[in-house]
């Protein structure tokens, strides 16, 4: 039987990269603190910042949420029901249910409302849903942290989710995308400042934090994520990790660390979309065009000056 290296009692935990074996209560309090280093070595947010935590019902997202709460910082959560049948309607459920039981703010974007749902576009769109429905969250959660007065929006990107990315960008040598791979991305024009403060945790890290914490979460994937190219770069980077621990998260640090300082980063100007006023570097947004193909219609101008 392993023990927690800090209370000698039983550890219900071993992390083979970091090389310690935790009890319940000291595996909570590693992930916190670690969480709290994360977000100061990237200065994501000080107390004072009001937080959006964007929230799709996951592990990963509500483990965010559950513990910047219980560190203190002022953040309420923001979902967007992206109407993918059950999936959606079970996931907007686990995030209320989340909210009401700890008396947190949950705001919430009806995708059907505001353009389409998921599986409309989906039938007017060739691209996978992946890609649009990217688009999509971005520009939602970016339009209602700036409107609701938020001065930062955090994701649950996880450490699987980074590496996998960083990998797929290193094959293609996408220096464009590699320049923009970063755990904050500050605010400018029109753009509220985005953090990952998990990005240093593994899935599996921040599911035992849920499940220890007893967050209700969704398991399942969203139906349209088969086949998608990072599940594939993730299990690449899990058998390797297999072999010898510690290198997912050596891959993405030393990344940061020692590849994206030498990295330019020229900065797009952005412009007000000429049809919703938010920021793009064209003169018609993605989500304005995407709109007008689903329902083709002169596109008006509707923003304020
Ligand atoms: P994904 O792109 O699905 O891997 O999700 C990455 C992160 O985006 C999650 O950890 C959440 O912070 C956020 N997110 C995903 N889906 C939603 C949603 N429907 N509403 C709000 N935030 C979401
Ligand atoms: Fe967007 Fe699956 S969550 S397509
Ligand atoms: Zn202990
Ligand atoms: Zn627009």
């Amino acid at each position: 039987m392993r023990k927690c290296v800090k209370c000698q009692n039983k550890a219900v935990v071993y992390l083979p990269q970091h090389r310690l074996s935790l009890c319940k209560e000291h595996y909570m309090e590693w992930y916190a603190r670690r969480v709290e280093a994360t977000i100061r070595e990237f200065r994501m947010f000080s107390k004072k910042d009001r937080v959006l935590v964007a929230v799709s019902g996951g592990k990963d997202s509500l483990a965010l949420w559950h513990v910047l709460h219980r560190l203190g910082y002022r953040a309420d959560g923001l979902y967007i029901n992206l109407g993918i049948d059950e999936y959606s309607e079970r996931s907007k459920l686990l995030c209320d249910k989340f909210a009401k039981d700890r008396d947190l703010v949950l705001h919430v974007v009806e995708l059907k409302r505001e353009v389409a749902s998921i599986p409309e576009i989906k039938q007017v769109e060739k691209r996978p849903a992946c890609s649009f429905c990217g688009q999509l969250k971005r520009y939602y959660m970016n339009k209602y942290a700036r409107l609701l007065g938020y001065h930062v929006i955090a994701t649950g990107h996880n450490l699987d989710d980074e590496s996998a990315t960083l990998l797929s960008n290193v094959l293609s040598w996408n220096m464009e995308y590699l320049s923009r791979q970063f755990p904050v991305l500050e605010e400018r024009e029109g753009f509220v400042r985005k953090v990952k403060p998990l990005c240093k945790f593994t899935e599996k890290e921040n599911a035992l934090y849920a499940f220890l914490a007893g967050i209700e979460y969704v398991e399942e994937e969203c139906p349209f994520a088969e086949g998608a190219s990072s599940i594939e770069h993730k299990m690449i980077l899990n058998q390797v990790e297999e072999k010898s621990p510690g290198t997912k998260l050596r891959f993405y640090m030393d990344f940061l660390r020692r590849m994206h300082p030498l990295l330019s980063s020229e900065e797009v100007s952005l412009v007000p979309c000429r049809v919703c006023g938010e920021p793009t570097t064209a003169e018609v947004c993605s989500v304005c065009r995407l709109r007008e193909r689903l329902s083709p219609k002169p596109l008006s101008s509707s923003a304020s000056s």
